[in-house]
């Protein structure tokens, strides 16, 4: 009788040491942030931490309701007469990040006017970091260093929201990464959309569904001479800056196919190539 009950007591006393491993190996594993594909993603715990500490609980900061991520064609950008680009521009052969942008709902304006400036030392300390944004998020302009763009967006776009700095900027980079915008142009090829090629908004916004199962804005602008071409893709990413998401688009122009064969430009034009669109 004894001996059956303490074997009971044992035996329950091992199912519960069991489950309360199991708690903490699942509580240890789902604290941490687990990459979702190529393990260049580096935001650990004390970011997760840092980033919940200051979105939930810092008072004064201005509130938003999801991002915009901005990402520019660079041969677009340098095809036009004001934008004169930065010889090593050819090497930026996909879309870059033009910005991860705070945006309330219904496209309503939302001006990033708190926080504090752009310590770059700061940011220049993260090597890793540093190597991508150089990479994803380069200013492709003569006029604007690497440097000045990323102050730029920071102190237009950024600061308000109480994130860190180096935080705001890795998420950026992730929201980029994760979503293999590197490979857009690629997949867009797939989709029968060639560079060099003209198309409807529509047809660019359709294939954009298709590839990252989100809606999107299409910004266009016009060479001054005989194109409108494709200049930036705008997608939404949820509050957290991880997950793509739909939102309401400030479309650029519209949503419907206004403006039909926007091109989808293949060429870069260096500066000082002697051709009349360049200043
Ligand atoms: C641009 O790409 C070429 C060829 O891949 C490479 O040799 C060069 O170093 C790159 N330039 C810059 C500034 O990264
Ligand atoms: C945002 O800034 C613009 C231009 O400075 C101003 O016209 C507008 O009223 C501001 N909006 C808000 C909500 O503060
Ligand atoms: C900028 O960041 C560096 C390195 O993190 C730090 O030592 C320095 O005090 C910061 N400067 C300002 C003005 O906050
Ligand atoms: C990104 O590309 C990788 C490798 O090609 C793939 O495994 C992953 O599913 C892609 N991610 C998205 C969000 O499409
Ligand atoms: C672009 O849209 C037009 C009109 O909807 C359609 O006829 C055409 O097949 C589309 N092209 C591509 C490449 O999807
Ligand atoms: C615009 O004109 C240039 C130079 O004449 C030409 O090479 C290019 O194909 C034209 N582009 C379009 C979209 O018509
Ligand atoms: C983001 O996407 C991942 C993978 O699809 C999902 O597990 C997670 O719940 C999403 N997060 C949010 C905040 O929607």
């Amino acid at each position: 009788m004894w001996s059956d009950k303490l074997k009971m007591v044992a035996t329950t006393t091992k199912v519960y040491l069991l489950g309360f491993f199991f708690v903490l190996v699942i509580g240890f594993y789902s604290h941490r942030v687990v990459p979702r594909d190529r393990g260049d993603h580096d935001l650990n715990h004390q970011d997760t931490y840092n980033y919940f500490r200051r979105v939930l609980v810092s008072p004064g900061l201005q509130d938003y309701d999801y991002f915009y991520l901005a990402l520019q064609w660079p041969p677009s950008l340098c095809n036009t007469p004001s934008n004169k680009c930065r010889e090593d521009v050819k090497n930026f052969t996909y879309f870059t990040i033009h910005g991860l942008w705070p945006q309330k709902q219904n496209g309503r304006r939302f001006n990033c006017t708190s926080g504090t400036a752009l310590n770059i030392t700061k940011l220049r300390s993260d090597k890793n970091l540093l190597q991508r944004l150089d990479k994803y998020w380069p200013s492709l302009l003569v006029r604007k260093t690497n440097d000045e763009f990323w102050r730029h967006e920071w102190e237009k776009h950024g600061r308000c929201i109480g994130w860190d700095q180096n935080i705001y900027f890795k998420t950026a980079v992730n929201a980029y990464v994760t979503n293999n915008i590197s490979t857009l142009v690629e997949e867009f090829a797939k989709h029968g959309i060639q560079k060099g090629g003209s198309y409807t908004i529509g047809n660019y916004t359709e294939a954009i569904q298709k590839i990252l199962h989100v809606r999107s804005t299409i910004q266009s602008i016009s060479n001054r001479i005989n194109a409108t071409l494709l200049f930036e893709i705008r997608l939404c990413v949820d509050k957290t800056g991880k997950n793509l998401t739909n939102c309401d688009l400030i479309a650029f122009p519209k949503w419907d196919d206004e403006i039909s064969n926007v091109h989808f430009h293949s060429l870069i034009i260096i500066p000082n190539a002697d051709l009349p669109v360049h200043h």
